[in-house]
């Protein structure tokens, strides 16, 4: 293994619970039921997919330029939450961790659907830290295609094989087996025992790795 392809949001960094809270408020004003449990589906997923299945949903029909407002609207509320966050919301264990990859000298890389990787990682003072950036700006299917991970790959100049991903959206895991490369998996993929390595902390990727 010569490069680790992080996704983002849920793994990085809790940003998952603002996306959450912004379907949610976008659901409440739509009159549309929502869940965690029906959130895990727009894990990894791109916005304007996420639209549709909310749509899907609420058994509703909405225009082209209807979706593109209420995900921008969605995507504004999501950004005002983003603005609260700070360096402080890197976590010691994630931070420690991938110093420690750093230092056995793997290449590290993001691997994000979002449009605002870039903004978060800037705000979690991480803007300058990874060898390559794979994100929503340069794809253009989301996952589980596995496009931004061999973009990633791509852009470490490393082969598929030779990476090694870490996901919490069970699309990704598919994403990254799609793509060739084996999952490790947190969060709600890890719940779901739905990966090639189960993590219970973020600091364990040290053993698999
Ligand atoms: C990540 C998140 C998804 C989100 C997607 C697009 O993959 O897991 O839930 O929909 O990014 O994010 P964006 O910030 O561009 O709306
Ligand atoms: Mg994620």
């Amino acid at each position: 293994m010569k490069g680790i392809i992080f996704d983002l949001d849920g793994v990085i960094v809790s940003t998952d619970e603002q996306h959450y809270l912004g379907w949610q408020a976008l659901a409440d004003k739509l009159g549309i039921p929502f869940s965690r449990e029906v959130n895990n589906r727009f894990r990894g997923v791109s916005r304007m997919a996420c639209m549709d299945i909310l749509e899907e949903i609420g058994d509703k029909c909405y225009t082209e330029q209807e979706k593109i407002a209420y995900a921008t609207w969605k995507n504004d509320y999501y950004r005002s939450l983003l603005s609260e966050l700070t360096p402080a919301d890197l976590s010691e264990d994630v931070k420690s961790t991938l110093d420690a990859l750093r230092a056995k000298g793997l290449k590290l890389a993001i691997g994000s659907s979002s449009k605002n990787t870039k903004f978060i990682l800037e705000r979690i003072g991480l803007a300058d830290y990874f060898d390559a950036i794979s994100d929503g700006t340069n794809i253009s299917k989301s996952k589980p295609d596995p496009e931004v991970f061999l973009k990633a790959a791509e852009f470490l100049r490393l082969n598929p094989e030779e990476c090694l991903v870490v996901e919490d959206a069970t699309a990704g895991v598919d994403a990254a087996h799609a793509g060739g490369m084996k999952a490790v998996a947190v969060g709600d993929a890890a719940e779901k025992f739905y990966g090639d390595f189960i993590l219970e902390s973020f600091d364990e990727l040290l053993k698999v790795v």
